[in-house]
């Protein structure tokens, strides 16, 4: 499955309309990019309307007790849309175990091994981010990683989706999903490279003009 990593609402509604994409992908980054000075909740709105699925809101808090209130906050916009987005930590377990206990939806995030996200897991989380591009800039293979996360929570039965995120090329959407992801979080512009095949485009033209000049 394919998420979008974005929250540009005219870029999402867009994407949206092709049928592939079932979730969205925010964080403080994107949307200090992307949204500016908006306020949050309105933007988050804009990108629940322009799309379907769940959409994950990251936690800038960083007490227990801040955190937990910013993630009430979060669910209350739209208890079944929104995803609280929780950076892993020691802190962020409890709160991620605390939250799924209440029943919200939640993307325990800003991993980048096995251990973290089997441990999120463990903790309750719908979904477990793990950072392949991240990975790779510290020069490791992300490869056997999301193959490790994958064949334990197998076994083990465990729940949560392993969502690969930080994607920097097509073939890292390639490569994560025959690894074993769930789903893979693209951003746009890499959404829209996977559309281009110029064998593609010449045989549409071949066929087109075929027709245009039939007798
Ligand atoms: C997705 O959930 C992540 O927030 C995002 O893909 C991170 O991407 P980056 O490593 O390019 O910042």
């Amino acid at each position: 499955m394919l998420f979008l990593d974005s929250s540009e609402p005219s870029e999402i509604r867009d994407i949206f309309a092709w049928g592939v994409v079932s979730g969205v992908t925010t964080n403080p980054l994107i949307l200090a990019r992307e949204a500016g000075s908006q306020d949050l909740q309105s933007r988050i709105r804009e990108v629940i309307d322009a799309s379907w699925g769940s959409v994950s809101v990251e936690l800038t808090a960083e007490t227990e007790d801040e955190m937990l209130r910013e993630a009430i906050t979060y669910h209350s916009w739209d208890p079944s849309r929104v995803c609280v987005k929780v950076p892993f930590s020691e802190i962020g377990l409890r709160v991620l175990h605390q939250l799924s206990e209440r029943g919200v939806t939640t993307n325990m995030t800003c991993m980048l091994s096995f251990n973290q996200a089997y441990l999120a897991a463990l903790a309750g989380a719908d979904y477990v981010s793990l950072f392949a591009g991240r990975v790779r800039d510290m020069g490791y293979d992300v490869r056997p990683i999301i193959r490790e996360t994958r064949n334990v929570f197998d076994r083990e039965k465990l729940p949560a989706k392993i969502l690969i995120g930080s994607v920097r090329h097509i073939m890292d959407v390639n490569e994560a999903l025959q690894d074993g992801a769930h789903i893979v979080t693209v951003p746009p512009a890499i959404l829209r490279k996977m559309l281009w095949n110029p064998r593609t485009e010449s045989t549409i033209e071949e066929f087109n003009a075929a027709w245009r000049n039939r007798r």
